[in-house]
């Protein structure tokens, strides 16, 4: 699980009790934080994220209920011990019945504080971790390899490896299906973040004002509709990567929110109106040459420079075509894995596959080998047996023109698959709810 150290935020009057507890878990490894009433703990959490919150309930001012509460509300995902008196049992039955992970009643044992501790962390993380996924935001990782031996690709491995382990932020350029997003996987892969975190923000399935949501998230009564708080993208990324796919289809309005993002680790929840903080690694992708959207005035000129500190440009397939070879062979053992039986490619389909111009790259390398692998009915894989999706391409095609090659090749998919749309997805590539947003972005039926 994750290797950051735990943190810890205490909060008692008692300035004794509070240095000692504070002091024992420093020495233990925690990343400790105090504050001696419930406003000064508030006043903390804009700086920091917590996983445990250890509260004495008799404070004056707020009491450790009302804390609590406020607590909860902000860092949806820390856990909270209550410190009770003696004998108070009705204020620890409250506790409990207000989200208290525990309670504990002075004087209490240090050794049982900390295991209780210990276990109110991996709740907090676990918490965390099921958000993500239920939110399914969060695809399988890590990814996989990145195959190729042309000197373009291997240029690319290095700038991974010199970039991954820094926080700066990538701008990741290049056509549809070049392998974006498993380089910013990569990235976050090799990077002190692994264990945390990776958020993928697609900004080309969300709607103007969806999108802003889906990003901050919101409070509860924000907008009709928000009968309950959300936690928007960017706070799940919190200590991990965001990788923020199609980047140039982010409005203006988004984009000014998502530049402090970068510049101070700060935004608001949609309806919210404190400033919340995280620490983001920003790796963002796009098809066009973002450059371009920054002259026409489409894209803010002070977010690209923040977001180009390092630039890796993907180049198309057909700009390397030696590593063609490779990549089908890796896409051969990959059928084998799935089903079993080994498979090998004729010549001439493999002359046919370097032919080829491959619009969708790799990733339609990859579907039109896997289709190969089920069509071919002998243990060799040929020519017949392919069946190139989209178009040739034409060089002088728009950039732009992507999204009706992306279009179209949906169209297809989903009419090979007779409207089966988990099979459509499943030859896509991309997930069942990912191939809906698609859906309706380009009003197929
Ligand atoms: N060099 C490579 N080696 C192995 N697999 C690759 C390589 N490049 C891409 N792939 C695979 O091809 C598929 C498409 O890659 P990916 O999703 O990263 O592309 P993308 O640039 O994000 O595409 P899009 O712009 O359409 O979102 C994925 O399954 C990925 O694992
Ligand atoms: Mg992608």
């Amino acid at each position: 699980m994750m290797k950051e150290p735990i943190s810890l935020l205490i909060v008692d009057d008692e300035e004794p009790l509070r240095t000692r507890l504070g002091e024992r878990f420093t020495r233990k490894g925690y990343s400790v934080s105090c504050a001696p009433n419930g406003n000064e703990a508030l006043s903390l959490l804009g700086n920091k994220r917590f996983h445990v919150a250890l509260v004495d309930i008799k404070m004056p001012g707020m009491n450790g209920i009302e804390l609590l509460k406020a607590l909860k509300t902000e860092q949806p995902f820390i856990e909270v011990i209550i410190l009770t008196g003696y004998a108070e049992v009705d204020t620890a039955i409250e506790a409990m019945k207000s989200g208290a992970y525990d309670y504990l009643a002075k004087p209490y044992n240090l050794n049982e504080l900390e295991i209780i501790l210990q276990k109110a962390y991996e709740k907090s993380v676990l918490q965390k971790e099921n958000y993500i996924l239920r939110d399914e935001v969060k695809a399988h990782d890590p990814y996989g390899v990145m195959i190729g031996k042309s000197p373009k690709i291997i240029a690319i491995h290095q700038l991974i490896e010199k970039v991954a382990p820094t926080d700066s932020s990538v701008l990741i350029e290049g056509e549809s299906g070049t392998g974006k997003e498993l380089v910013a996987n990569l990235i976050h892969q090799k990077s002190h973040r692994k264990e945390q975190p990776f958020i993928v923000i697609d900004c080309s399935t969300l709607q103007e004002s969806l999108l802003e949501n889906e990003l901050f998230g919101h409070e509860k009564g924000a907008f009709t509709g928000a009968t309950a708080q959300k936690i928007g993208l960017v706070e799940l990324a919190d200590r991990g990567t965001a990788f923020v796919d199609e980047i140039a289809e982010m409005n203006l309005t988004t984009q000014a929110k998502f530049l402090r993002i970068l510049e101070t680790g700060s935004f608001r929840r949609v309806g919210g109106t404190k400033q919340l903080k995280v620490d983001v690694r920003v790796i963002a992708a796009t098809k066009r040459i973002l450059e371009h959207a920054v002259k026409e005035g489409n894209f803010r000129e002070d977010l690209y420079y923040r977001l180009n500190v390092v630039k890796i440009h993907l180049p198309p397939l057909r700009e390397r075509k030696e590593d063609i070879p490779l990549l089908v062979n890796h896409f051969l053992k990959q059928g084998k894995a799935a089903r079993g039986n080994p498979k090998t490619i004729s010549p001439e389909a493999l002359e046919a596959i370097i032919a080829f111009d491959w619009p969708g790259n790799v990733r339609e390398l990859s579907n039109v080998i896997e289709q190969g692998f089920i069509l071919s009915s002998g243990p060799t894989i040929l020519p017949e047996d392919l069946h190139f999706q989209t178009k040739s391409f034409s060089p002088n095609l728009e950039i732009n023109r992507l999204s009706d090659l992306e279009r179209e090749h949906i169209a297809r998919a989903l009419e090979k698959e007779k409207g089966n749309k988990t099979k459509a997805a499943k030859t896509l590539g991309i997930s069942l709810r990912n191939l809906y947003r698609k859906m309706e972005k380009y009003n197929l039926p």
